[in-house]
Order: structure tokens, then sequence, then C-alpha cells
């Protein structure tokens, strides 16, 4: 499950792109002292359209490239590689910690009419994996997952704002369907899509709650470090480090509409370095 190092190692997190940023982002609300450091494959975004066994080989460069930095855990911020490692035995699972449990545990709980929506890329939506937990946790539910292969590029271009029309656009065209049968909770299995959380809010109506797959696989995180001992009891603002496989700069503009970017460096580096 995890690389053994010691409570002052910092956490490990990685994503197609920067989508697990959104986890990266509650891991430094709920564990302002943790040191984190960022992969975002960003040469290589998205993975959503690809093969299990691609995603699956990508996934392994990923947390190689962490666990040579010696995190003491890994998140897979990225509902695709979460899929498909629940779908199947993989070196990959038993190393790190995935979204989709966490995501649909939260999903069950906060459900009340039992109808949950759940979106994500396409490879996430094939694999079945969310709608396999979410009845696994609670029989009555009624899962309706949709594919939306639109949002990963529009996150990735900025393209976030509630007003943008092209966003507009695509959040009625993926979500209609998703509306007309009620649901009151819409788990966001991609981490790239809290980003349009505002959008998705404004089509689905106040009443429909959003779960951000990254923020709960970082609260679960938090609860297997804690468990096994291993959060960092130091006083000190824990540093944050990103790197990307593309370029550094395209990354800070896009990641800066999202996060507060002071004190974080940002470094562009090839997954086998
Ligand atoms: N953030 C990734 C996910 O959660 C995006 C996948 C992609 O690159 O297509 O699925």
């Amino acid at each position: 499950m995890m690389t053994l190092e010691n409570k002052y190692s910092p956490i490990g997190v990685f994503d197609s792109g920067m989508g697990g940023l959104t986890a990266v982002r509650e891991i430094m609300n709920i564990l302002p002292n943790e040191d984190i450091i960022y992969l975002g494959d960003t040469a290589r975004v998205p993975y959503g359209t690809r093969s299990p066994e691609t995603i699956m080989k990508y996934a392994e460069q990923d947390m190689e490239f962490l666990k040579r930095r010696g995190v003491k855990i890994v998140i897979a911020a990225c509902g695709t590689v979460s899929s498909v490692m629940a779908s199947g035995k993989s070196p990959v699972s038993e190393q790190c910690v995935g979204v989709i449990y966490p995501a649909a545990e939260e999903s069950c709980r906060v459900t009340k009419n039992k109808k949950i929506g759940v979106i994500a890329t396409a490879a996430s939506i094939k694999s079945k994996s969310y709608e396999k937990i979410i009845k696994s946790l609670c029989r009555e539910a009624e899962v309706y997952a949709v594919a939306c292969p639109m949002f990963v590029p529009l996150v990735e271009n900025g393209y976030t704002s509630r007003d943008c029309p092209q966003t507009v656009l695509f959040v009625r065209e993926y979500l209609s369907g998703l509306k007309e049968k009620g649901i009151d909770t819409l788990l966001l299995g991609c981490t790239h899509y809290p980003l349009l959380s505002e959008a998705i809010s404004d089509f689905l109506g106040p009443d429909v709650r959003l779960i951000s797959s990254g923020a709960e696989a970082a609260k679960s995180a938090k609860k297997t470090l804690s468990e096994k001992g291993l959060l960092n009891d130091g006083n000190a603002p824990g540093k944050i480090s990103l790197y990307c496989t593309d370029s550094a700069e395209l990354f800070r503009e896009n990641v800066s509409h999202f996060i507060h970017l002071e004190n974080i460096s940002i470094e562009q580096r090839s997954v086998d370095d």
C-alpha cells in the first residue's frame, strides 16, 4: 500500500494533468504541515481515452517517479487510473490510495433519494468501477453513469468559468439525462471536474450535492496516515513541490487560476527522472 518512509517524508500525489490538484488543495486544508510532491503528467494527458494497459503503464511510471523522491504514501488522484486499478489486479493498486472507494462511500453517505449520478472519463465509465463499489456499499442505490470526454480538455485549457459558453454547452450536453433522472448526488469521478463545479451546479441546481473524488481521496489518505502513525506532527507549514512532464510555464498559467502559487515551486521533468 505504501512506501514506508517516516512521518516527515512528503505525501506523493499524481494525475495525468492538473486535476489531481483538487486532492492537493484538500491536503493543504486538512494537513497544512505536510510536504507534498505532485506529478502532473501533462505531456501525456488525457489518460481517459487510452487502453487499460497504457493507463497502468503510465501510472506505474508516475508512481515510481514519486517513490524515487521518498514519499511516505502515494495518492493516485486520478479517477481513470483508480478505476482501472480497481477493475483488476495490478502492481500499482497495492502501493497507492485511489479515489474510487472514498468517493463512492461519501456519495452513499450523503444521498437521500439513493439516486446517484457518476460522471468520469470514458475509461473510468467503461470499467464500471464506481458503479460496482457504490452498489456494494448501498444495494438499493440507482446509479447513472455518464462519460464526459470533453471536460478534461476544457479544464486543461482553462475553460472553467461558469459563464464560458463552451463549458455551459458541454455541461448541458452531458448532464441533461442525469437531471431528468432526479439524482440528488453527483459523484465527480474525474479529479479535473471540481474545477467545473460552478457551471455544473448552475445547471443541476443547488439541491444536487457534488462529491469531489480528489478531496475524498485526500481525507482517506489522512485516515490511513493517522492509523499508521505517519502524520507529520511538526509546526512548520508544508512545502509544496509541483512537477509536470510538459512546459512548467503553461502549467503555472493554468494552475494559477485555481491554486494560490505563492511559495510553490513548479518544475518540468521527464517521468523517468
Ligand atoms: N484527472 C483524471 C481523472 O481523474 C483525468 C483523466 C484524463 O487524463 O483523461 O480521471
